[in-house]
């Protein structure tokens, strides 16, 4: 790390502050990997987009990573060019339409520095300040709850967990949440559910809310802790087209099966987060 970035990171712990505003940071994570967590984060935030919400959706599967090729652009600036210092925070920003922006990560770069939890605070610093342009951030994270995505998740305001129905991806769902509990994160909002669910690539409706039956019981019976359904979305041939296409679904087949759940799903989530919003905790934990 270099000595601007040490000096920064210096600065902002002895002020021991952050900034506070009314954007809400949500971690896109799961246990297993290949839930659907990319295919998520960009059409949920598509959807947001289309219902006028400033909308920031990040990389953070850092050196894997795939949103750019979801959408089929060109990454002009990754993630490590400003983590090298060579492009500003703005500089990433890659605006997909008015509302909808993007910050895109790098795929297998050979000099993509190692990434640690000062480097992830230090983009959390910078973050701050770009989010007053936001209604919501979406990180795409990595899949798992290694020690970058525990503190990225700590940075958050809540947590959108995505799981699919197989027992598999619900136990690693739940070693997730269990793992975010024990880390005892303070999230800021108090009075509301941190830990939001959506079931994806489900056979129908029932087995999704079965799946979600199923780690709720679990969750409140080992962890003592209430999660919340956003919602089911269906395995659907024209999801998958939509990927293979490098379309996306809620633009490209805004009527197909999985497009109107995730259609649903966005009003559901902007009910949560008007809750957020008028939580009387929202000044007393300053977080981003
Ligand atoms: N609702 C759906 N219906 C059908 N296929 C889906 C659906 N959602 C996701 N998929 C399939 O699952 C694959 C993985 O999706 P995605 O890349 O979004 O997962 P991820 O959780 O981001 O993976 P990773 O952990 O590798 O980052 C997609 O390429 C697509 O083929
Ligand atoms: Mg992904």
């Amino acid at each position: 790390m270099n000595d601007q970035i040490k000096r920064l990171l210096e600065l902002r712990r002895l002020q021991n502050k952050r900034e506070t505003n009314s954007t809400l940071v949500v971690s896109v994570c799961s246990g297993k990997g290949g839930t659907g967590k990319s295919f998520v984060s960009l059409n949920l935030a598509y959807k947001l987009s289309r219902l006028n919400k400033k909308v920031l959706v990040i990389d953070f599967d850092f050196n894997l990573s795939n949103l750019h090729l979801l959408l089929n652009e060109t990454v002009k600036e990754p993630l490590s060019n400003f983590f090298h210092q060579k492009v500003t925070f703005d500089e990433l920003i890659f605006r997909y339409n008015e509302n909808m922006h993007l910050i895109f990560g790098d795929s297998g770069s050979n000099d993509f520095p190692k990434i640690t939890n000062d480097l992830i605070e230090y983009f959390f610093i910078h973050l701050e300040k770009a989010s007053r342009n936001y209604d919501f951030i979406f990180i795409d994270s990595s899949a798992g709850a290694d020690s970058n995505t525990m503190y990225q998740i700590s940075r958050s305001d809540l947590n959108l967990i995505v799981a699919s129905p197989e027992p598999t991806a619900i136990m690693d769902a739940y070693v997730l949440i269990k793992m975010i509990t024990e880390h005892g994160i303070e999230k800021r909002f108090m009075n509301m559910p941190q830990d939001i669910v959506i079931i994806n690539k489900a056979e129908d409706k029932e087995e999704g809310e079965q799946a979600f039956q199923n780690l709720s019981t679990a969750v409140r019976h080992f962890l003592k802790k209430e999660i919340v359904l956003l919602g089911v979305i269906g395995h659907d041939r024209t999801a998958y087209k939509s990927i293979t296409n490098q379309e996306l679904l809620l633009e490209h087949y805004p009527n197909s099966m999985a497009a109107l759940q995730i259609d649903d799903l966005a009003h559901r989530f902007l009910n949560i987060a008007q809750m957020a919003n008028n939580s009387q905790l929202l000044s007393q934990k300053p977080s981003l």
